[in-house]
């Protein structure tokens, strides 16, 4: 299936090439840009516009790149078994069954907690719950992650619960939106119940996976100067580096909702989202569990690593080699006029537009370089920086209370917007922000406080026919 796409997507740039009579072979300086479309990551642009827009290889991936590539989508995406095999070492406690389940199609699985109130009782949810005692510390029984899966014959640690309040708002045009503030809490807690009151629990949905090469390829020097300038006083905005220290190295943290890592998070995501171990994480993550001593007298072994880091490191191939979609539409000019407003509204002071790749490339995990991903102009709207959004609104407002590494519970890291327009494609549904509450994109824009606060009031006072522009920009990115 993704092969026709990607198909006729190589038709479609042949096509071009010889209708403006370029030379016809693959020139990546020379990428052809359809009508309509414009680039987002220079030779990484796809430009497709399906539900596999997000989980198509770039045009430059051929040979050895080829088949490492696909070892490393059928690792991201099959379903892990608990047994001892290849393609084993599920759990026994996890939160997701492969990369895929809860990114699927390289993208962000809906979440369960709007149509099954958390957890659900059965489904399996595609979140991530970090939980905490109120003082920071972690509970020993537990981890960070609250593990609400679990393989035959073991309890799920718990499961997420989630209650939402409403309340309605009007734009000074009269037209009203509504925002819903998420309570979250844990029940049936595998072991000893952990009082509310000495709890704090937060929750993130997946983030879509479009220009993750070009996110581990960016230039940090420029991340760096934008956090020493980015400070707009007039707008209350000023971003900061989350500088992060893993495997010994100090450095950018990039990836995550609060830029709290420095890779795509690979053996961390096999270890603790879904038990598979590693010679990163060699232990499992509920070793102090009394059930898992119960699971090894089950015949299971919990001695041997359920994944090599050859293969660990074609998954990071995978992720980074994919293409990122171009953008659409953008001689439409309600995108035109959206375009400009969202400049006028200063969103493009924390969602940057244009940022650069260093001449290097990306280094994959196993130190295997990309050098096809240095030097390229990139679109993210991102600044990967941190900012505060606040807690005034509905009077939690975006804070979660949840440090990572530097980032305070009030601070976040910018999401790049790139592809955004296609989550509802590729993933089916229109829920934003960390944990989801945003039903739509007016909801997104609404919850921004603290340093955004300016840039929302901005869009808000907009007129109906300028905030749907912004809003169809948006859809178009
Ligand atoms: C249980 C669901 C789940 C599973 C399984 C899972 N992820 Fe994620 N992933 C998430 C969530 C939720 C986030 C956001 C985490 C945060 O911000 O703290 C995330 C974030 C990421 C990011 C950061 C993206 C960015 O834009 O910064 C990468 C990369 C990633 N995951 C890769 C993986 C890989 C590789 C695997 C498999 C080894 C995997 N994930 C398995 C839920 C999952
Ligand atoms: C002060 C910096 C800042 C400004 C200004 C800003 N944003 Fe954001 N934006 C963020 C951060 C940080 C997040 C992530 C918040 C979260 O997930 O809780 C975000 C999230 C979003 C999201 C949700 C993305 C997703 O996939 O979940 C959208 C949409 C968005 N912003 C649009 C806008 C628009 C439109 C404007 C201008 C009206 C704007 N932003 C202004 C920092 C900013």
């Amino acid at each position: 299936m993704k092969r026709l796409y990607q198909l006729s997507a190589t038709l479609l740039f042949l096509f071009s090439c010889l209708a403006c009579e370029e030379d016809d072979k693959m020139d990546m300086d020379k990428v052809v840009v359809p009508n309509g479309y414009a680039l987002s990551a220079g030779t990484s642009t796809i430009f497709l516009n399906s539900s596999v827009a997000y989980d198509t290889e770039a045009d430059w991936v051929s040979g050895t790149n080829a088949s490492r590539f696909n070892n490393g989508d059928g690792l991201y995406d099959d379903v892990r078994t608990s047994g001892n095999e290849e393609g084993g070492g599920l759990g026994p406690v996890y939160a997701g069954y492969s990369c895929g389940s809860c990114h699927r199609n390289a993208g962000r699985t809906k979440p369960t907690l709007w149509e099954n109130g958390g957890s659900g009782n059965y489904g399996f949810s595609s979140m991530l719950v970090y939980i905490t005692r109120r003082n920071g510390a972690f509970f020993r029984d537990y981890g960070r992650v609250l593990h609400d899966q679990a393989i035959y014959g073991v309890e799920a640690e718990g499961k997420l619960s989630v209650k939402y309040e409403y309340e309605t708002f009007s734009f000074p045009d009269g037209e009203m939106y509504e925002l819903c503030k998420p309570t979250y809490s844990i029940r049936e807690w595998y072991k000893d119940s952990i009082a509310p009151e000495d709890l704090f629990c937060t929750v993130r949905i997946p983030l879509r996976h479009v220009g993750m090469g070009q996110m581990m390829a960016i230039d940090r020097n420029e991340i760096i100067a934008l956090a020493a300038k980015s400070n707009y006083p007039e707008y209350g905005i000023s971003g900061r580096v989350n500088y992060i220290t893993e495997k010994g190295v100090t450095g950018v943290g990039l990836s995550g909702n609060k830029a709290q890592h420095l890779d795509l998070t690979v053996e961390l995501g096999f270890s603790s989202d879904m038990g598979v171990t590693n010679s990163r994480y060699p232990e499992e993550i509920c070793e102090g569990q009394i059930q898992i001593n119960q699971g090894s007298m089950m015949g299971l072994s919990y001695d041997q690593l359920d994944i090599s880091t050859e293969d660990m490191e074609d998954v990071d191939l995978y992720m980074q080699s994919l293409g990122v979609p171009a953008r659409r539409n953008v001689d439409d000019p309600q995108v035109i006029l959206g375009e400009q407003k969202f400049y006028e509204a200063k969103c493009h002071l924390c969602h940057v537009p244009t940022l650069h790749t260093r001449p290097e490339g990306s280094v994959l995990l196993n130190g295997t370089r990309l050098s096809w991903l240095g030097g390229q102009t990139i679109h993210p709207y991102s600044d990967y920086l941190l900012h505060d959004m606040g807690s005034e609104i509905m009077g939690v407002g975006l804070n979660d209370n949840y440090t990572s590494g530097m980032a305070q519970g009030n601070e976040w890291r910018t999401t790049p917007l790139w592809g955004i327009g296609l989550q509802e494609k590729v993933n089916g549904h229109t829920y934003f922000l960390h944990d989801g509450r945003a039903r739509n994109l007016i909801e997104a824009i609404m919850w921004h406080g603290g340093e955004g606060e300016a840039s929302k009031n901005l869009f808000k006072r907009m007129t109906k026919e300028e905030r749907d522009a912004v809003i169809a920009f948006l859809n178009s990115l």
